[in-house]
C-alpha cells in the first residue's frame, strides 16, 4: 500500500513537471514572435532575422546569450536551463530555413556608397563575397537594415558586450554615414 502511494506521488510529480517544462516547439514559437517564423524576416525593430544563418554562428551566439555573456535584455532568462542539445536543435531549426527578405526601397546612391565602403574594408574576406557568412561569421545579405545599423554602431562604440572584438577593429575609422550606407547595401543583397 505504502509503495503504491509513493509510486502515485512520483507519477504526479512527473506529470506536473512535464506540464511546466517547455517543449522545444513551444520555445521555438516564442522565438518566432521576435525573429520571424518559417523564413519570414524578424517582425521586431532592431532584431535579427535568424533564418538561414550558419549553424555554428547560431550555436555560438545561443551559448553566449544563455551564459549572459552577450546581454540581450529582451531575451533575459529565456534560455535559462536550456541544454546544449536543445540549443543545437534551435540553431539547426533556424539554419535550415530559407530567409524570404523584405528589403525596403533601394536608394541607388546610398547602395553604391555602401558597396564601396564594404569593398574598401574587406568585409567580404570574412563574411564571403556573397555575404552569406560561414562558420562563426553571420550572413549579412538580406538582414534587416535597422538591425545591421544597430549592431554596427554597437560594435563601433564598444557596446557589443560579449561579441567578437574583431568587428570593432574592422570598423575602425569609419563614419556613421559609412555604417548607414553599408547597412543599406547589405540589407538589399539577396540571401
Ligand atoms: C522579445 C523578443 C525576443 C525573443 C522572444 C527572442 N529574441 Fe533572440 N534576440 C532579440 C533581439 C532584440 C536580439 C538582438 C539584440 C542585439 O544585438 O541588440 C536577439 C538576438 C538573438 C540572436 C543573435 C543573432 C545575431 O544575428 O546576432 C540569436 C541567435 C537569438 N536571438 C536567438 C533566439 C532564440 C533561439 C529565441 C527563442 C528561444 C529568441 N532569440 C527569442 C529578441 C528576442
Ligand atoms: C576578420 C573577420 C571579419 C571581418 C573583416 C568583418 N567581420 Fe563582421 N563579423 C565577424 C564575426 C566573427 C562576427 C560575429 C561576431 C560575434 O557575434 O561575436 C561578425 C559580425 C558582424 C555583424 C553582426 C551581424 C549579426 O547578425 O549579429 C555585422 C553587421 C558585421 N559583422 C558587419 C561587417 C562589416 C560591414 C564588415 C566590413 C566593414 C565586417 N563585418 C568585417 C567577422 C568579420
Amino acid at each position: 500500500m505504502r509503495g503504491a502511494l509513493i509510486l502515485i506521488g512520483a507519477l504526479l510529480a512527473l506529470a506536473v513537471g512535464g506540464t511546466t517544462a517547455q517543449t522545444l516547439p513551444e520555445r521555438l514559437a516564442a522565438c518566432a514572435a521576435c525573429h520571424g517564423a518559417d523564413g519570414a524576416p524578424a517582425p521586431l525593430a532592431n532584431a535579427p532575422s535568424l533564418a538561414g544563418q550558419p549553424l555554428v554562428f547560431l550555436e555560438n551566439q545561443l551559448v553566449m546569450i544563455r551564459e549572459g555573456l552577450r546581454d540581450i535584455p529582451s531575451m533575459k532568462g529565456l534560455l535559462d536551463g536550456v541544454s546544449d542539445a536543445d540549443l543545437t536543435a534551435m540553431a539547426r531549426h533556424f539554419a535550415q530555413q530559407t530567409l524570404k527578405p523584405q528589403p525596403g526601397a533601394r536608394d541607388a546612391a546610398l547602395y553604391a556608397r555602401g558597396e564601396q565602403v564594404a569593398n574598401g574594408n574587406r568585409c567580404a574576406s570574412c563574411h564571403l563575397p556573397t555575404y552569406l557568412g560561414r562558420e562563426q561569421m553571420p550572413r549579412l545579405a538580406g538582414q534587416r537594415e535597422d538591425y545591421l545599423l544597430h549592431s554596427l554602431r554597437a560594435f563601433q562604440s564598444g557596446q557589443a558586450t560579449g561579441r567578437d572584438t574583431i568587428m570593432a577593429a574592422s570598423l575602425y575609422g569609419l563614419s556613421d554615414a559609412d555604417l548607414k550606407a553599408m547597412a543599406h547595401y547589405l540589407a538589399q543583397l539577396a540571401p
